[in-house]
């Protein structure tokens, strides 16, 4: 399918603005005569009584009684259901969302009994015994739901994905809020897709829609942070927006995103990277829309890009804007980015969604830039409030964006609605909703300048509004709360990697510059195998196994970091001795480790072969002199670890005995501890030793460190066929070349990656039950199975 589709920008955007401008004088009328005012009075008076209790004697000498004063997302879920009110709050939460992002209407019994269900098994989701224990955005939970979905093979590309698109987004963009964005904007397309998809679906076509609704989530959510956040974050120059804005503009009018040819400015890589994801983003929509959806997928991206570039252009200090200028990209923006949700999944149009769209884009709109108004404020961006904000003094003519912003629920409710009673409460609750939180977050004194500034032309009016501000209740939504949690998550969950980042880094050259083995005194002769260890040791590795010991042994067990730097030696030895033997021409035979020739190509195979041994018990030498701790525990390392190392050389053996071999996934498992694994498990049990850790805990670090260990082998696996020498410091490919059994020859990839987050999620659950809850081998475990090296 190489057809062509260019679109005539011009003719579609003035056709679209008409439409805008038509809705708007409407609506100026409405505004002028200010008919929202009775009307919505006599709402709220209805409206009130299920949110205001009456006063009681009682309750004027007490603290009100049946408010949740603490937040926290679980609390908050239990407090409701303890209350008894989570079913009102769920109901109201997710009607609302079948509005705003479904588009539908509450007078349709169908949606009723949607919103029905939807609502039960969020409840079920909320209150079951699974709740939240992994947390909702973790790794592992997300590929939970994918096994249960059937959608493994897509999850694990949209963690990808989603990690790509984290370490790309530049210093200077807020990168928790570009990610929430994104995730919410693939909900999103998953509760079409899903509320599309017909009662009792197979499986395999769920599974299926479900796919393809998070692949072009994606790609329709990566304009986000890609196109509207960049340009709003101001990191590129002006001649570097001139032409990413052509760019863009090329492909909406084209259907075909160009090349990108040379870049003139500063961020060439970040562009780079961009115009590759959202190339590939972009065919994937064209290719899974139908084909008549294209062209009006096509005009109504072009629609949003562009009202939304006329908004960017603006000037607060410009004195010349009109109504129109202010307001009617506020409604071709709202709608059409609500439109082309429907267009990329190819959904038929229902009755009546289209102006729905119209109605609803501004109402959100307006409610949206009224939290956010100070911010803009900040960043000097127009909207109707903060244009008014700065000109209502000397333009008595513009239209107050807070009473048109009445206006469109009142028309909303009535005109478009049909005065359904549902409708109007949950919308009512939702702008009650806001200005609490606007009131919360920005503290009463600031609320009530606000207010001032933009209803004190309807005193009457605002007084039942306040009233209600102060004291109604049971108005508060689910998305919201998820937003606050999910940002909050997001947000320390990346600072908290940071920091782990940084102290493994300090950790890491602590042990570099420890590792060395000086040559024996007044040695006439020279060392060969000495310099040999040093040779390997000096390589570039990862470290990991003495960092995991040091941070169980001082984070998790509160030992002294010095008094455990034998320790930390011997596990390098160990594991440094165990990657001689492994490369040697008996075994893999491999020419580059560390970045650098092997031993026995740079010396010769007797010399490497001795080499491995005397590392090894240079490793024990090392563990006899952890003097600070009494010598009973000190043999029981010893000894535990002396069996541990003879159980890896079986692991090795049974590695080599497996070439070209069809192994069980049982026999997988276990030849993959043996080799790797259990290096892993003596690095977190000998701490646990010196510690004298009980016995139970110790189990759970056993458990934890099998299956980290078997990820941590599956990922290297994978990395020698995905991955290449330069970035491995070590020969990719070198499996295949080998007939090497590996979690790839048998599985493949796709079915080693799900082994690999099988192993993945069992690891976190793992972490669960522990006393004590190391965060560190969490993030040790997302480093196992996202590093590339
Ligand atoms: C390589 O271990 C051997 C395996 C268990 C797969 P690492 O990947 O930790 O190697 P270095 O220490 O960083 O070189
Ligand atoms: C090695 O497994 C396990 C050891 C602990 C030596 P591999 O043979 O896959 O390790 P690499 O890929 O050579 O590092
Ligand atoms: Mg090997
Ligand atoms: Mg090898
Ligand atoms: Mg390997």
């Amino acid at each position: 399918m190489n057809k062509e589709f260019t679109i005539n920008p011009d003719a579609c955007f003035s056709k679209q603005e008409q439409k805008a401008s038509q809705y708007f004088q409407e609506l100026y009328g409405q505004v002028a005569e200010k008919t929202f005012i009775p009307i919505l009075t006599k709402d709220f008076a209805e409206w009130k009584h299920n949110h205001i209790q009456p006063p009681t004697i009682f309750s004027l000498f007490s603290r009100r009684k049946g408010k949740e004063v603490s937040s926290g997302y679980q609390h908050y879920i239990h407090w409701l259901n303890q209350t008894g009110k989570l079913d009102d709050y769920l109901d109201r939460s997710v009607s609302y969302l079948y509005m705003r992002d479904l588009g539908k209407s509450l007078e349709a019994p169908e949606t009723l009994a949607g919103i029905r269900s939807s609502v039960e098994s969020l409840k079920k989701h909320l209150t079951g015994k699974n709740k939240e224990k992994i947390g909702i955005f973790s790794m592992a939970s997300l590929y939970r739901f994918a096994e249960k979905e059937g959608i493994e093979p897509t999850m694990i590309w949209l963690m990808d994905k989603l990690r790509s698109v984290s370490a790309n987004i530049p210093a200077g963009m807020d990168a928790a809020n570009a990610q929430r964005k994104l995730i919410k904007i693939i909900a999103g397309v998953i509760m079409h897709v899903l509320d599309d998809l017909e009662d009792g679906a197979e499986s395999a076509i769920r599974s299926q829609k479900l796919s393809e609704a998070i692949k072009l989530g994606f790609s329709y959510g990566l304009t986000y942070p890609f196109i509207d956040d960049l340009f709003d974050a101001k990191i590129l120059s002006s001649e570097e927006e001139r032409q990413y804005s052509h760019l863009i503009r090329t492909a909406l009018t084209s259907g075909n995103v160009p090349e990108l040819g040379e870049w003139r400015g500063d961020n060439a890589e970040l562009i780079f990277y961009i115009h590759a994801e959202l190339r590939e983003a972009f065919e994937y929509i064209k290719a899974n829309q139908r084909e008549e959806m294209i062209t009006p997928f096509l005009e109504q991206a072009y629609v949003f890009f562009q009202s939304q570039e006329v908004d960017r252009h603006k000037n607060l200090s410009n004195r010349k804007y009109t109504n129109e200028d202010l307001f009617i990209p506020v409604i071709l923006k709202s709608s059409s980015s609500r439109l082309i949700v429907r267009s990329v999944i190819s959904a038929q149009l229902e009755e009546g969604f289209e102006s729905r769209s119209f109605f609803y884009g501004i109402y959100n709109q307006l409610a949206d830039d009224f939290a956010d108004m100070f911010d803009d404020w900040q960043d000097g961006s127009v909207t109707p409030y903060t244009y008014y904000m700065k000109h209502h003094g000397t333009r008595s003519d513009l239209i107050n964006p807070y009473e048109l912003y009445w206006t469109v629920i009142s028309h909303l409710i009535h005109n478009v609605y049909n005065s359904d009673r549902k409708t109007c409460e949950v919308i009512l609750d939702r702008a009650i909703n806001g200005l609490k939180r606007f009131k919360k977050k920005w503290g009463t004194e600031k609320y009530n300048q606000t207010m001032e500034l933009f209803a004190s032309a309807m005193p009457e009016f605002n007084r039942i509004i306040q009233k209600m501000v102060k004291r109604a209740d049971d108005v508060d939504f689910f998305d919201k709360l998820l937003r606050d949690h999910m940002v909050g998550i997001l947000q320390s969950d990346r600072a908290e990697h940071e920091q782990f980042f940084e102290q493994v880094k300090t950790v890491r050259s602590q042990i570099n510059s420890a590792m060395t083995i000086e040559s024996s005194e007044n040695s006439l002769f020279a060392e060969p195998l000495t310099d040999g260890a040093n040779y390997s040791l000096n390589g570039d590795g990862k470290r990991l196994r003495p960092i995991m010991t040091w941070f169980m042994g001082v984070h998790g067990y509160g030992l002294d970091g010095k008094q455990i730097l034998p320790l930390l030696r011997s596990l390098e030895y160990m594991h440094t001795a165990s990657l001689i033997f492994d490369d040697l021409p008996s075994q893999d035979n491999a020419n580059i480790r560390r970045g650098r020739q092997t031993l026995h190509q740079v010396t010769n195979i007797a010399v490497a072969e001795l080499t491995g041994l005397f590392l090894t018990q240079r490793a024990v030498e090392e563990q006899t002199s952890l003097s600070s701790f009494d010598p009973k525990t000190v043999l029981r390392l010893i000894e535990y670890s002396s069996k541990r190392t003879a159980d890896m050389c079986k692991g090795q053996a049974m590695d080599l005995d497996s070439k070209g071999k069809i192994l069980t996934l049982e026999e997988l498992n276990r030849k993959s501890f043996y080799k790797t694994g259990m290096a892993f498990e003596v690095c977190l049990i000998m701490p646990a030793i010196l510690a004298k850790a009980d016995e139970a805990e110790m189990d759970i670090w056993k458990k934890f460190s099998y299956h980290a260990g078997i990820a941590f082998q599956i990922k290297d696996d994978l990395l020698d066929v995905e991955g290449d020498t330069s970035q491995l410091g070590k020969q990719a490919g070198i499996d295949a070349d080998n007939n090497q059994t590996t979690f790839v020859s048998i599985l493949g990839i796709d079915g080693a990656k799900m082994a690999m987050w099988e192993h993945y999620c069992l690891a976190v659950e793992t972490l669960e039950q522990a006393p004590r809850n190391p965060a560190f081998l969490k993030y040790l475990l997302d480093y196992f199975v996202n590093r590339d090296r």
